[in-house]
């Protein structure tokens, strides 16, 4: 279904892990399992609908606040989702990228995802994902860089951003009913169109996604022009 009205860049906030286990009484740790799931459906279904570029938001750098358990919950999935999704995303053509600070991760983890980011670089369409991010310590970081070379502009600055190569952000979704950005993609969201939904991340599927992209074809862009 590619055409001028799919988007060529969606970000999803994947929130609601903790909500869904909740509401079945199960340890928050399953609805990060299950929400790794919605991880590969949304991967799969991206590339059925055309969308050349798909960034998930996966860790936070505000993330680290909540209770060590937790934490090494999350690290355990992304060592067992690596493992398990490694050779399919090469078979798929997604060449995986990582936009955040995921040097400050344990180093075999930071080495897994430096094997994967190697394994998966032919590929075609991009599966960028968020890990240890903070939007607005990457514009810091983006105007210091951009500052250093001696030209602070809009231009400069997008150029240092964690996602300078990757295309516009069309549009961003936030699935669980919060209604704000956390802290993602600030800069890169100034003409994204968005989407909340109430669905919880677990759950979230190809209708939903296909939901989202009849809704961002029937929007008018007009970037400030009439
Ligand atoms: C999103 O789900 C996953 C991460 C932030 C890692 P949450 O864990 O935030 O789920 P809720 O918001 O508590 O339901
Ligand atoms: C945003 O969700 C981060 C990720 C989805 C990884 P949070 O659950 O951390 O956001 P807040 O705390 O509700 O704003
Ligand atoms: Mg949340």
């Amino acid at each position: 279904m590619t055409d001028a009205t799919t988007p060529r860049h969606v970000a999803i906030i994947m929130d609601g892990n903790g909500r869904w286990a909740k509401k079945r009484h199960l340890p928050r740790a399953m609805g990060h399992r299950e929400g790794g799931e919605a991880v590969r459906r949304t991967v799969r279904a991206c590339e059925k609908l055309g969308v050349e570029c798909l960034t998930l938001y996966a860790f936070s750098s505000e993330n680290w606040k909540r209770d060590e358990e937790e934490i090494s919950d999350l690290m355990n999935l992304m060592r067992r989702f690596i493992e398990a999704n490694l050779d399919d995303m090469v078979e798929q053509q997604v060449k995986l990228r990582i936009i955040g600070d995921y040097k400050a991760f344990q180093p075999d983890i930071v080495e897994r995802l430096e094997h994967a980011l190697d394994k998966t670089s032919g590929g075609q369409r991009t599966l960028a994902v968020a890990l240890n991010y903070g939007s607005q310590q990457e514009i810091a970081r983006a105007a210091a860089k951009a500052a250093a070379a001696g030209e602070v502009s809009v231009e400069s600055i997008a150029a240092n951003l964690d996602t300078a190569d990757l295309p516009p952000l069309d549009l961003l979704i936030r699935t669980s009913g919060e209604v704000r950005l956390s802290n993602f993609l600030l800069w890169q969201s100034a003409y994204a169109e968005m989407i909340f939904t109430d669905v919880l991340w677990p759950d979230f599927d190809e209708g939903h996604l296909r939901a989202a992209l009849e809704e961002f074809a029937r929007r008018e862009r007009r970037y400030g022009g009439r």
